[in-house]
């Protein structure tokens, strides 16, 4: 697979250069923490409710693409509760009795964060019906007729999960989650403001214009904006004065071949091919992973979302359509039935 700046956290070879710097660069309290406003409005509720009451916070789920800021929220929300958090991933609790250890080592109102929760196996799914519902954690002791079954109390603790895919979350665990929040594309403006204090604290001084350029093209994504403006300052340093000015910014993208619409050259391939060789759609999605090279999963989660939210790209129930945006934007006129050629 092509190392991509879009690829999510670890996956691509940028996962490492992420987490040093992700860190210092991660929002820690709703303050510093930029948009989806009503998001923030909805938690800061909760929590001062959750805090006046003296209890723990509901459990709440969080979905959306990669890198709009999942796991920076949970985060935000144990410091701002004033809870301990611990982290962990649906595919690393393998077994039952990893949940079980995890739980019964919890205390009141702590936070368990699970990411990747639509991944998390069928058994332990069971156990945490329960373990979410009454706060029981019942395991089986022993093996075959002498079995029997145990009943444990759990603290009254707070699951966060985190998904990039809500459809693949079995209803009775969704139905588990007091909160279910959809977290939204960014504005320009916002991914801007995520710029400007990304490049305060990375202690380099950006022009207002460069911020814009950059922000145009990190697909309304806080992390694709921050990857991006790492690489800006790589260029500025090697090749200028260490300063990002629009030239640097142009420069870069134009290296990384980024275009004006943040669209990489996989983004464009997958357009192409629809417009070129399905006359424009509609094209199922396993198609379009054959094409690309890619994952289903990795063209759902990750390229179609932008591609959807900006306009390029339609889905219908008989696949995904190109839309007369991205014929203006790719630069092709569009075939008309009767096979007159039509510059749209
Ligand atoms: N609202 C925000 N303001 C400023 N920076 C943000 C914001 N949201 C996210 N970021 C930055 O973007 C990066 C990616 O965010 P995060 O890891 O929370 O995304 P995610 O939704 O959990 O992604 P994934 O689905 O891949 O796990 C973070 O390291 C953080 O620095
Ligand atoms: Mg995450």
């Amino acid at each position: 697979m092509i190392d991509r700046i879009i690829s999510s956290s670890g996956a691509g070879s940028l996962g490492d250069e992420d987490s040093e710097i992700e860190v210092t660069l991660r929002p820690r309290d709703f303050a510093s923490y930029i948009g989806q406003d009503r998001l923030k409005d909805n938690l800061k509720l909760a929590i001062a409710a959750a805090k006046k009451r003296g209890e723990p916070l509901d459990h709440i789920l969080l979905y959306g693409p990669p890198g709009l800021g999942k796991t920076t929220m949970a985060s935000v929300i144990a410091n701002e509760m004033g809870a301990q958090i611990k982290i962990t991933s649906g595919p690393a609790i393998e077994r039952p009795g990893d949940l079980a250890s995890l739980l019964t080592n919890l205390s009141d109102q702590d936070i368990l964060f699970i990411d990747e929760i639509h991944r998390l196996h069928h058994t332990v799914e069971e156990v945490l019906y329960t373990a979410m519902e009454d706060f029981k954690l019942d395991i089986m002791i022993g093996k075959g007729p002498s079995a029997r079954s145990l009943r444990l109390d759990l603290p009254h603790f707070t699951i966060i999960g985190a998904t990039t895919r809500t459809g693949s979350i079995a209803a009775p665990l969704r139905d588990r989650f007091g909160m279910v929040y959809r977290l939204d594309f960014y504005t320009q403006e916002q991914i801007e403001a995520i710029i400007r204090r990304a490049a305060k604290i990375l202690n380099v001084e950006i022009k207002p214009e460069a911020a814009k350029i950059i922000a145009q093209r990190a697909r309304l994504t806080p992390r694709i904006a921050n990857r991006l403006l790492k690489r800006v300052r790589d260029y500025a340093d090697i090749n200028g004065d260490g300063i990002i000015d629009s030239e640097i910014s142009h420069r870069t993208l134009e290296l990384l071949d980024i275009d004006v619409l943040g669209l990489d050259p996989v983004d464009r391939l997958l357009l192409l091919a629809i417009i070129d060789n399905y006359r424009g759609g509609p094209v199922g999605v396993e198609t379009l992973a054959a094409i690309t090279a890619e994952e289903r999963a990795t063209i759902e989660d990750m390229v179609e979302p932008y591609l959807l939210q900006i306009g390029l790209l339609e889905r219908t129930p008989r696949g995904r359509k190109a839309t007369v945006k991205a014929y203006t934007h790719l630069g092709k006129s569009k075939k008309t039935d009767n096979n007159q050629s039509s510059l749209i």
